[in-house]
């Protein structure tokens, strides 16, 4: 039965079940690839689907046109989980025109080297369907540098591309149960953001003063991934305008990993510490907790604790892979500090200090580091140096 979400305008995507590593992203949930076809005096496909999916997503077309008659693509965004499946879908339908920002057709041409009929658009351009028209919104670096947006403006669909999204497979197609089912949908939108949109919250609150100046509304959201906001698409515009800002909670994160307990025990007492100071605390040892869903947590959190022992000469490696992937999602408005136990040498506390700074966090203490096996008064001090941190960091 196919999924109508205005007159003649459908979801055709795919929704993948089994995906559950996407680019080291822990997608548990599964995923779904949206993509929209409406049925106008010029048929167009919005987007299109993995590569391997494709015979799934035409599958899904037929059930409303024949595939051939489709006219016109609009390509919102050149990475391969959207634009993977367009060499067979161009094969199969043979467009008139291929719709794309500019920097979508240049990386469209280097990833394929097809001669596709491209039409680039530029923001403010529009398309007549017949009934409906289409207006393009490039968005670069939303999250790619070809990325843009589509509106649809006589229902005021915004097809918005990654944005907005969240991996989930599931039977639903609509927001209809926001944001108290499928699931915890609100944390999936979130981790969404955190791994893929965190750097780029400058870039989304300009965007919404784009928008705003442009005097755009939504009654209908389309993402890429995940469910369509029809019932409350203010909802997820909150949630995004909320990160964007980037505000911390008074909220602290713990992040370690150990050798033989001796930094656990001081992350024990710097969680204690925390707790005494009545801040929101969490936990993550870096191989038990995947770092994609500590990076959902540290979107929002004020103070991050990272603690590792020193292995010849270097941090832990599960913390340099970490801080490797932090870095380059930017995070802002953070205090940050490192701890750690050592036996010979403490190489890992200032190594970690480094790429703090390299990271243009706020490093609050200078580092705590303990010798073998932390005793009572060591633990203790990292007790009381976690509260005095929350105190002197977080609005209580
Ligand atoms: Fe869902 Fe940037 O791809």
């Amino acid at each position: 039965m196919p999924v109508e979400l205005a007159p003649n305008i459908y979801w055709v995507g795919v929704v993948d079940w089994i995906i559950r590593d996407f680019h080291g992203y822990l997608t548990e949930d599964g995923s779904t690839y949206n993509a929209y076809l409406i049925v106008d005096d010029h048929i167009t496909l919005i987007d299109t689907v993995k590569r391997d999916l494709v015979p799934g997503m035409l599958a899904r077309v037929a059930e409303i046109v024949d595939p051939a008659k489709i006219s016109y693509i609009v390509s919102n965004h050149v990475e391969m989980d959207h634009s993977g499946g367009l060499p067979e879908v161009v094969a199969a339908v043979k467009p008139d025109k291929v719709f794309c920002s500019p920097l979508g057709k240049a990386g469209l041409s280097r990833h394929f080297k097809q001669d596709w009929p491209f039409e680039p658009v530029k923001t403010g351009a529009e398309l007549s369907l017949g009934r409906y028209t289409l207006s393009f919104l490039e968005t670069p670096m939303l999250h790619w540098p070809d990325s843009m947006m589509t509106y649809l403006k006589e229902e005021q669909i915004l097809f918005s591309s990654d944005a907005f999204g969240a991996h989930l497979a599931s039977t639903a197609r609509f927001d209809d149960h926001l944001p108290d089912s499928p699931g915890d949908y609100a944390n999936q939108l979130k981790k969404y953001y955190a791994n893929i949109l965190m750097p780029f919250g400058g870039l989304i609150t300009q965007l919404f003063e784009k928008v705003a100046a442009l005097g755009l509304s939504f009654k209908i959201i389309a993402p890429d991934h995940g469910l369509i906001y029809r019932k409350n698409p203010a909802w997820a515009l909150e949630a995004y305008r909320q990160w964007a800002a980037g505000a911390p909670l008074p909220k602290a994160l713990v992040i370690y990993d150990t050798m033989w307990h001796s930094t656990e025990m001081l992350a024990e007492a710097f969680m204690e510490g925390l707790m005494d100071a009545g801040v929101q605390a969490q936990m993550h040892h870096l191989r038990r907790t995947h770092y994609s869903d500590i990076v959902t947590e540290v979107l929002d959190a004020g103070l991050l604790l990272f603690g590792s022992p020193t292995l010849n000469n270097q941090m832990f490696p599960s913390m340099g892979e970490f801080l490797t992937y932090l870095k380059g999602l930017k995070p802002r408005n953070k205090a940050a500090a490192a701890f750690g136990s050592y036996g010979w040498s403490g190489q890992a506390v200032g190594l970690i200090n480094q790429e703090l700074e390299a990271m243009k966090l706020k490093v609050v203490h200078e580092g705590f580091q303990v010798k073998y096996i932390p005793d009572p008064e060591e633990l203790a001090a990292a007790r009381a140096l976690g509260e005095k941190l929350a105190r002197g960091n977080l609005s209580l």
